[in-house]
This record gives structure tokens, C-alpha cells and sequence, in this order.
């Protein structure tokens, strides 16, 4: 089987990849995995490096949005798994084009190069946060979409751009919305590479609002694993959520962030709440989990603890990376004295 991951060198797009290719998730058995990725400032090969060597892997720089290249890249693939995206919801508020550009254009553009080789499978990767905020209980895969952000709203159109190749075309196309990731090879301006890297260093953290905004925190590799699953056996035209790690506030991640990392509250700097932000997200799992047999398996205390020791011990993959951050989304306080 061919496999076509775009994204391949961001966060969760290279976990996959490396999962894929180092059998430890689902047996997929891939006689090769293909990169496409832009390398925009979240995007780095050094993720790709334990398996960089790897015969089955190829790496294509290029542009989602550039249909010629596109059209070339998908050729000959058997099925697509589509990360590539435009992924910070404080990016977003700062400046919209480019999520509209790559999220909903860029999967249209992948669509229809899709429609056009006959791609076996388009898995298409999405997230909780297109349905908008609930205050109690959880969503289903029925809940009608009601986006706050522009990353959001631009996640939501591409959700909607690959039903709609399905319904239209019979394509195969199969969708996953997740819940939000921790994990390794993290870009340091989303909360926790960036709260346990400013520790790391003897800085201050930015907490926002009053810190009681909820959310669910997954490890990367069981989302991937969830994917996989999904990637194998779900049923075309079908939506299935990836969840279930454990509800926390703000506060409350901060707080173990902080123990992690042996410091102490006067290291939090509280900060003016994102504009829109939604209070809580939360996922119902029922159907991934009865149809595949899905569990996730890190709970969030092994989990942070294994991050935390992996940013600790690859500084060499970060400390560059924190001058690619635009202080107007990580407000970078002082450091600790
Ligand atoms: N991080 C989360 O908690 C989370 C949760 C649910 C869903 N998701 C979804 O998972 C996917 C991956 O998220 P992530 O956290 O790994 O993001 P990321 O920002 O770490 O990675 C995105 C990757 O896409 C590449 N990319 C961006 N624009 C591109 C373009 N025009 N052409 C080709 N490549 C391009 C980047 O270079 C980067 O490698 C996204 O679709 C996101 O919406 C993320």
C-alpha cells in the first residue's frame, strides 16, 4: 500500500509517519509513505528523523495549494491522509488568509487530484473545535457544526468540501476530529511545548483569562493510533471522533506543567483572554470505539510525565525553533529571576 501523508513533517502528521514506518501502532503494512509538506514554520524534517533512512519513505517539499504539483504527487498513491494545515487558533485571529488558503483551498486542491487518480482512500483530519463551545455533556459525530474561529471555521469548510466529495462523486473519503494533542515534536507556541519549554529556561508562563476554559488532552500516538484504525476499517463517508484522555482546565494542566517541572505559580503571568475563546470541548468516543475497537492507552500522567522528559532532553530540537515564535501569540513574559 502507497500512502500519501500530507502535513508529514508537522506534529501529528510526523508521528503518524513514524508510526507507519516503525509498525508501532496498527498493522498497515505500507510499502511506502510519501511527505508532502510545505515547511511552514511548523513544519521541520528533523521530525522525520528516526526514520529518515527508511528506503519506503520519500519527502516532497511543496504547496497543497499548487494544483500542478499536487496532480503529480498523488499520482500512483493508494491512500491520502491529509494533516496538512494551517493548526494555530491564535494565528488565526491574527491574520486569516492563510487558513482559509491552505485549509479550505489546499484540501479542495488534494480533493479533486484525488477524484482524478482514483485514490483508493482520503482521510480526511479534522478537529473538535469545528463545534464551536458546550458547556455540559458531549458531542456526537451528529452535532451540527458552529465554528468560533477563524482556524475553525476554515476546519469546518474543509470537513464539509470532503462529505461533500463523497456525496457527490461516491469518492471514499473517511473523516477524524480530535481532541486536543500533547505529546514529542510539538511546535513550542501551543501550550504545552510552550509552557514546558518557557519553564525549561526559567521563564514565566501566560495564562489565559481566568484559566477555566476545559480541555480534553490526548497523546499524539493514540490519536495516530485512532487514525490508523479509521485508515483501515471506517466506513466511507463516515465521521469518527478521537478522544478520550482526560478533561482538564487551564489552570489545571498549568499546575502539572509546573510540578513537572519542579517551579511554582509566581512562574504564571495571567494574560488577556483569546478573543472568542470557547470555554469547554468535549467528544463522545462511543461510536470509534464500539465500530474499532478503539481505547486510548497513555493516560495523562505517564504522558506529560514522558513529554516533559523528552523536551528536557532535546533541547537541540527546540531552542531553535522558539525564534520562529511570533511573540503577539505566545506573550513572552520575563524571565524568572
Ligand atoms: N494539534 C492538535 O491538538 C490537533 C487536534 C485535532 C486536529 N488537529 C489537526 O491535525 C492536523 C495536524 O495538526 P498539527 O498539530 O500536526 O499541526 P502542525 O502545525 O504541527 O503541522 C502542520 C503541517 O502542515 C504543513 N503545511 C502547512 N501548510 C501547508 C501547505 N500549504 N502545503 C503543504 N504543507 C503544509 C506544515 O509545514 C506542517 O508540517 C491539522 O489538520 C489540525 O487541524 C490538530
Amino acid at each position: 500500500m502507497r500512502i500519501l501523508v500530507t502535513g508529514g513533517a508537522g506534529f501529528i502528521g510526523s508521528e503518524y509517519v513514524r508510526m507507519l514506518l516503525t509498525g508501532t501502532g496498527p498493522r498497515l503494512d505500507p510499502g511506502a509513505v510519501t511527505v508532502l509538506d510545505k515547511l511552514t514554520y511548523s513544519g521541520n524534517l528533523a521530525n522525520l528523523d528516526p526514520v529518515r533512512n527508511d528506503p519506503r519513505l520519500t519527502v516532497v517539499v511543496g504547496d497543497i495549494c499548487d494544483p500542478a504539483l499536487v496532480d503529480e504527487v498523488v499520482a500512483g498513491h493508494d491512500v491520502i491522509v491529509h494533516f496538512a494545515a494551517e493548526s494555530h487558533v491564535d494565528r488565526s485571529i491574527a491574520s486569516a488568509a492563510p487558513f482559509v488558503s491552505t485549509n479550505v483551498l489546499g484540501t479542495q486542491i488534494m480533493l479533486d487530484a484525488a477524484l482524478r487518480h482514483g485514490t483508493g482512500r482520503f482521510v480526511h483530519i479534522s478537529t473538535d473545535e469545528v463545534y464551536g463551545s458546550i458547556d455540559s455533556g458531549s458531542w456526537t459525530e451528529h452535532q451540527p457544526l458552529a465554528p468560533n474561529s477563524p482556524y475553525a471555521a476554515t476546519k469546518a469548510g474543509s470537513d464539509l468540501l470532503a462529505l461533500a466529495y463523497h456525496r457527490t462523486y461516491g469518492m471514499d473519503v473517511v473523516l477524524t476530529r480530535c481532541a486536543n494533542n500533547y505529546g514529542p515534536y510539538q511546535f513550542p507556541e501551543k501550550v504545552v511545548p510552550l509552557f514546558v519549554t518557557n519553564l525549561l529556561d526559567g521563564g514565566t508562563v501566560p495564562l489565559y483569562g481566568d484559566g477555566g476554559n476545559v480541555r480534553d488532552w490526548l497523546h499524539v500516538h493514540d490519536h495516530c493510533v485512532g487514525i490508523a484504525l479509521v485508515q483501515d476499517k471506517g466506513r466511507p463517508g463516515e465521521v469518527y471522533h478521537i478522544g478520550g484522555g482526560t478533561e482538564l482546565t487551564n489552570r489545571e494542566l498549568t499546575a502539572r506543567l509546573l510540578a513537572a517541572c519542579g517551579a511554582d505559580w509566581d512562574r504564571v503571568t495571567p494574560v488577556a483572554d483569546r478573543k472568542g475563546h470557547d470555554r469547554r470541548y468535549s467528544l463522545d468516543i462511543t461510536k470509534i470505539t464500539e465500530e474499532l475497537g478503539y481505547v486510548p492507552q497513555i493516560d495523562l500522567d505517564r504522558g506529560l510525565a514522558e513529554t516533559v522528559a523528552w523536551y528536557r532532553e532535546n533541547r537541540a530540537w527546540w531552542e531553535p525553533l522558539k525564534e520562529r515564535l511570533d511573540p503577539a501569540v505566545t506573550h513572552p513574559g520575563p524571565a524568572a529571576t
